[in-house]
């Protein structure tokens, strides 16, 4: 891991994740989570104040860079007002039980796990039958102008914003990772189109 990934990327992915914009994002899908949760791609715990607290036994945060926990260390664990048990792990190897999840919140995750079908098929194999995956992410616009924007920018992307991907196809991803979509909303959120084309709702296992 680069000196920048350590040690600057935690403090700029903090920034931007907590911009108003986005933090009104999750608040459309964060409350609805309930029970034992798996928070895939913790970051620096943004979610943390947009939990139904009455709704929550316990959070599982896990989180493959130590910047990030670090960050949430100092931050917005303190305050949590729920137990939040870390996972240092990669999504793409979950270190729990099968069905052992009610909810799976996903939130501007999948557009960095590097393998997302496996990381969404061990996302299912937690999940408890009839329990949930929320989810807000950015993605793959509908115009196609700003789709070849996001196409030509996504290399360079990649390399300052962590591995993030600007033009994921996320309903499509959710179905090929075996979820079905219950509800889904999508629309450009304030900000440059590239990155701001935003997809969000709640899945469960198909
Ligand atoms: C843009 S941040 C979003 C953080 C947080 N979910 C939020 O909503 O603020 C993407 C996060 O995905 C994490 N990540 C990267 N690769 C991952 C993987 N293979 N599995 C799980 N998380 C991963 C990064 O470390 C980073 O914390």
């Amino acid at each position: 891991m680069s000196f920048y990934e350590r040690y600057c990327l935690p403090h700029i992915i903090n920034f931007v994740c907590g911009l108003k914009d986005i933090q009104d994002q999750r608040e459309k899908v964060v409350p609805l989570a309930k029970g034992r949760v798996l928070e895939v791609g913790m970051g620096s715990g943004l979610n943390i104040p947009h939990y139904n607290v009455e709704k929550i036994e316990l959070v599982w945060g896990l989180e493959p860079s130590e910047g990030m926990r670090k960050k949430a260390q100092a931050n917005n664990l303190k305050r949590a007002p729920f137990e939040v048990r870390w996972l240092d792990s990669p999504s793409e190897e979950i270190p729990l039980e099968d069905n052992s999840v009610d909810t799976v919140v996903l939130t501007y995750t999948l557009c960095t796990i590097p393998d997302w079908q496996l990381a969404l098929q061990q996302m299912r194999r937690v999940l408890k039958p009839g329990g949930s995956l929320v989810f807000c992410e950015h993605g793959e616009a509908p115009d196609e102008s700003v789709r070849r924007w996001q196409e030509r920018i996504n290399p360079l992307w990649g390399k300052i914003a962590g591995g993030c991907h600007l033009n994921r196809p996320i309903p499509r991803y959710l179905e090929e990772g075996g979820f079905k979509i219950n509800t889904i909303d999508s629309a450009y959120i304030p900000g440059p189109k590239i990155a701001s084309f935003e997809y969000w709702g709640v899945a469960s296992q198909a």
